[in-house]
């Protein structure tokens, strides 16, 4: 299995710094036959980034898009426009979830647009802060695993990539507010053990499972050695080249 470090840039950096960036990151990158890098810049600058990118090296994510391939959806970009320029997809960030109001019925339909388009999504769920507090952890994680892979073949399990990320646990800056390795491990035992049940051990078997929320150099080794986890998807730290750097070296270093 590949190990995926994910870089999700969120709304930071104007084409022209993304561009920079890109470059240098580039340069800097190991051989790395079994990790996948991945960045994932704002909509707006993909398609340039797309030629500039040396795909043996790395991928584009986008960030989101919208589920339909065309018509009156002022605003929105779809995966069939993204297709050719972007390998990747975020699918169901918890920000889309809770600043935008996506629901995982909309989710479903976003990851089956990006199967359609050949583009793999990134499917993130995760429990909130009261949701844990009100022992939901278990009934959120199922709900939105299963909700989010409603509207795709079983067949098309594989293609799927899912991120477990904590909401409480992202963009902090308190060591209390990280989550524990040990935490980590009891949820992707959990979505695994899902998987299994829903679509058998073979199938969940080719499934990749990356974990998120405030992943930095000094916590991504311990993060990467839980049992079922396949990559990470980092915030923040991508953001600092030297940092997502480190990762991918940490990365190197535990699973290749
Ligand atoms: P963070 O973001 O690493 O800044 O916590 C992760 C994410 O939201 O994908």
């Amino acid at each position: 299995m590949k190990t995926y470090i994910v870089g999700n840039w969120k709304l930071n950096f104007t084409v022209g710094e993304a561009s920079i960036y890109l470059h240098k990151l580039m340069k800097a990158l190991p051989n790395h036959r079994d990790m996948e890098v991945v960045v994932a810049p704002s909509t707006v600058a993909l398609q340039p980034l797309s030629l500039q990118i040396d795909r043996h090296k790395m991928k584009l994510a986008a960030q989101n898009a919208f589920y339909r391939d065309y018509g009156a959806y002022t605003g929105e970009t779809s995966f069939l426009q993204l297709s050719g320029i972007v390998d990747y997809a975020i699918v169901g960030h918890s920000e889309q979830r809770y600043i935008f109001g996506q629901d995982d019925k909309m989710i479903a339909k976003e990851v089956a647009a990006a199967v359609r388009n050949r583009i793999r999504p990134i499917l993130c769920i995760g429990e909130t802060e009261s949701e844990r507090a009100f022992g939901e952890t278990t009934d959120v994680i199922r709900d939105q695993l299963l909700g989010g892979l409603s509207e795709i073949a079983d067949d098309d399990l594989e293609k799927v990539i899912i991120a477990y990320e904590p909401v409480w646990a992202i963009s902090s800056t308190k060591v209390s507010k990280l989550a524990t390795p040990d935490e980590v491990a009891e949820v992707v035992k959990l979505i695994r053990k899902t998987l299994v049940d829903t679509y058998g051990k073979k199938a969940t078997e080719k499934v990749s499972v990356l974990f998120g929320g405030s992943v930095n150099p000094s916590n991504a080794g311990a993060y990467l050695t839980v049992p079922g986890i396949n990559g990470l998807l980092i915030g923040g730290s991508s953001l600092i080249l030297s940092e997502f750097t480190d990762i991918i070296e940490v990365a190197k270093r535990v699973k290749v």
